[in-house]
């Protein structure tokens, strides 16, 4: 099932494109919170807490920016979740991500979290969780946000250490309402998570898995097989294999794609060359997300106003990916409906 766009895509001037894609209501489903960490606030958690850094000072840090892969991107991000110790610092990170998503009008944001990240380092399951949940209530409060937050298990430990995690989280269950898979993907396919995500399953939590990022097809095809997620996370790659896209094309599966990521880590040399458009035209559900704004040049509006201005899309797509977005949330239909009404009031006060 589909919709239909409205007419008034066709009314948007050429140059009120950029405003539009700011003011559109929009959800943002694929950000990890550790990502979100700007050079600033790791210098401020580091001197608050007495965490010793390996850098200098911020423009030491902001120069080491300058990734090949996706490795080499994840060795600098697990140093920098280093200074997060209090459940104050998980409060303060979420806090700021958040008033900049909802200064972007986002409406709605799921949120990955690591918690491997932080207990590895001795941190609390319970500092981390309560950290995080209290800034996505104040946030609803606050600025009108509404959140949620996915546990992500890094792929790149056990089947054995995502059991314990998931165990270690279940007293908490109430404020998280999914579960992701994450970090270093070759060579750590789905199936490793096979047992672990069928319990998940059955506890009832949402279940998505980054696949097809730089990974192959097959694994993109196992996360939906084997998994059995409802978004895929990033998957890009799926271009190589036309059975795959013609899967998710006629199954409507959502893409959480990360155009500025995807830039950084050299998956695509150039974004004029971000599949994009590519996978819209072929009826993929293709969403825009940031992945970790504080790392790859922008949050979730950036990659919209980029990824626009490198390939040349206009206000049809823009309606496309925003209400992909909205619909692809775990939020429930009657809110969702409530959404889409005022994306499409959004673009009704921009039409000519
Ligand atoms: N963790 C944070 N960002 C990630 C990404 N782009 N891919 C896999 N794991 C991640
Ligand atoms: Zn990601």
């Amino acid at each position: 099932m589909t919709y239909a766009v409205p007419s008034t895509v066709s009314r948007i001037p050429a140059d009120c494109l950029p405003a539009l894609l700011r003011a559109m209501p929009k959800a943002e489903l694929h950000m990890h919170i550790e990502g979100s960490l700007e050079p600033e606030l790791i210098f401020a958690l580091a001197q608050r807490n007495g965490v010793q850094l390996p850098y200098a000072d911020v423009e030491a840090l902001r120069a080491a920016y300058a990734f090949t892969d996706l490795q080499s991107f994840l060795d600098i991000y697990y140093a920098g979740a280093s200074v997060l110790l209090q459940e104050q610092d998980f409060y303060d990170m979420a806090m700021a991500y958040l008033q900049r998503a909802a200064a972007d009008h986002v409406v709605r944001a799921e949120i990955f979290f690591d918690p491997q990240t932080h207990t590895e380092r001795g941190v609390a399951m319970e500092t981390v969780i309560h950290g995080l949940a209290r800034a996505c209530k104040d946030a609803q409060a606050q600025w009108g946000i509404s959140a949620g937050l996915i546990l992500s298990f890094l792929r790149h430990l056990s089947e054995e250490a995502a059991f314990d995690t998931l165990h270690a989280a279940l007293p908490y269950r109430e404020h998280f309402i999914g579960i992701g898979l994450d970090s270093s993907e070759v060579g750590n396919p789905p199936e490793k998570f096979a047992r672990v995500f069928e319990q998940c399953k059955a506890l009832g939590f949402h279940l998505v898995a980054h696949a097809g990022e730089e990974g192959p097809p097959a694994y993109v095809w196992s996360a939906l097989n084997v998994l059995q997620v409802q978004r895929i996370d990033h998957g890009v790659q799926s271009e190589k294999d036309w059975d795959l896209m013609q899967r998710l094309a006629d199954t409507r599966m959502p893409l959480t794609v990360c155009p500025l990521s995807n830039q950084k880590l050299c998956v695509f040399p150039d974004l004029r060359d971000h599949n994009l458009p590519r996978m819209l035209a072929a009826g993929l559900n293709v969403t825009v997300n940031s992945d970790d704004p504080a790392y790859f040049g922008g949050y979730v509006n950036e990659n919209y106003l980029q990824v626009f201005a490198a390939t040349g899309m206009g206000a049809e797509q823009a309606y496309q990916l925003a209400r992909n977005s909205l619909e692809a949330t775990f939020a429930s239909p009657e809110q969702q409906a409530l959404w889409v009404q005022q994306l499409d009031a959004c673009f009704e006060s921009m039409a000519a």
